[in-house]
């Protein structure tokens, strides 16, 4: 079987475009892969995170991966820092990757434009995030479109690494869905939908209720015209939310237009509240049963179990390849 590898941050709330980006399609690929999916709690704090409100994110962003449909059976979920392996690579390919192309990665640059200081390891964050795939010899990484920069310099890493000092990566291809990979914001069309947003009219939580989300979508701004059309171009807003309506109801562009044809904004904007809302409801039960059960603890403690095992295999090939001392190996392998 094929191996998978994605990660989210336990940054903040969790948004509609996280979850058609990324997370409903983790729960697609369990069937196919063998699944790797990692709360990257190590990624969150290149920014300051409270630690009073950091477990409480990380647990959140875990039930809301098992109530999209994550089965832990199939996949293996575990939290980032429960597994050490992950910043031994990274320092280890941090050797191997370069100022000049780390300078060059667009979520860092605006990530800390017109910050005064920002910590050096937002810079180093890709080469955490190619340590997180590597370990796994993960085949894909299924990610959206802001990602696939990262994972490109996760693939030139493991290759200038894999001809320095012979085979030890897999080269990963990542995998970003054919729309949906960018959901705009429901203020700003030209705007990725962000949990950094300020304005929480911006994106709508995973968390939101009924009336939340009929108010921001009553709210979200369109474009001129009355006409429910999919033209990106003249009409960003529209477009935006007929993706929106498309991804919570699997019907086409052609067959949303039609559904609409001589209706208004309004018509669409209720309807569209109505599909959001069908879409998340299933989701927040499941939350409220995970939360309820307690199960979590355990899947977590069996997840970094297994994703240690996995991980410390990996990271051996590399150590070994780049001529360090193995004396803690658990195999008793001895480099002198
Ligand atoms: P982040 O929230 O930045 O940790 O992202 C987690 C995952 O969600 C990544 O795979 C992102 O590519 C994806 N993602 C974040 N924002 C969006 C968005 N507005 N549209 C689609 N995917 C997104
Ligand atoms: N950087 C990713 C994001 O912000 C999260 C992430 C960390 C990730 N490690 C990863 C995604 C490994 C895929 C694979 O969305």
């Amino acid at each position: 079987m094929k191996k998978a590898f994605s990660g989210v941050q336990p940054s903040g709330v969790l948004h509609l475009g996280n979850y058609f980006g990324a997370i409903r399609r983790f729960t697609e690929f369990q069937n196919e892969y063998d699944c790797y999916y990692c709360i990257v709690d190590l990624h969150a704090i290149t920014v300051y995170q409270d630690p009073k409100e950091l477990p409480g994110r990380i647990k959140d962003t875990a039930l809301y991966y098992l109530a999209s449909g994550l089965d832990p059976e199939k996949a293996t979920l575990f939290v980032q820092s429960d597994v050490p392996c992950h910043a031994e690579l990274s320092w280890l390919l941090e050797c191997v990757s370069t100022f000049g192309e780390l300078s060059r990665m667009t979520q860092f640059k605006d990530k800390s434009e017109g910050k005064e200081s920002v910590s050096s390891g937002l810079f180093t964050y890709p080469v955490l995030m190619a340590a997180d795939i590597l370990l796994y010899d993960a085949d894909v990484v299924p990610v959206g479109e802001d990602q696939k920069q990262h994972v490109e310099l996760c693939r030139d890493v493991a290759e200038r690494f894999n001809s320095r000092y012979g085979e030890a990566f897999k080269i990963p291809v990542p995998i970003i869905p054919e729309f949906g990979a960018r959901i705009k914001s429901l203020q700003d069309p030209y705007k990725k939908m962000s949990k950094s947003d300020p304005n929480p009219l911006g994106y709508i939580s995973l968390s939101d209720s009924k009336d939340e989300i009929a108010g921001k979508i009553r709210r979200a701004v369109t474009d001129s015209g009355r006409e429910i059309v999919y033209s990106p171009e003249d009409k960003p807003a529209i477009a935006n939310l007929i993706t929106i309506y498309s991804l919570c109801t699997g019907k086409g562009f052609s067959e949303i237009e039609k559904h609409f044809e001589g209706r208004g904004y309004a018509d669409f904007k209720k309807e569209l509240a109505d599909v959001i809302i069908q879409a998340l409801v299933p989701i927040q039960e499941r939350y409220k049963y995970y939360d309820d059960s307690e199960q979590l603890p355990e899947i977590l403690k069996q997840g970094a179990e297994k994703a240690n095992r996995v991980s410390s295999q990996v990271l051996k090939r590399a150590k070994e390849k780049m001529g360090l001392s193995l004396l803690a190996d658990p195999t008793g392998r001895k480099l002198f």
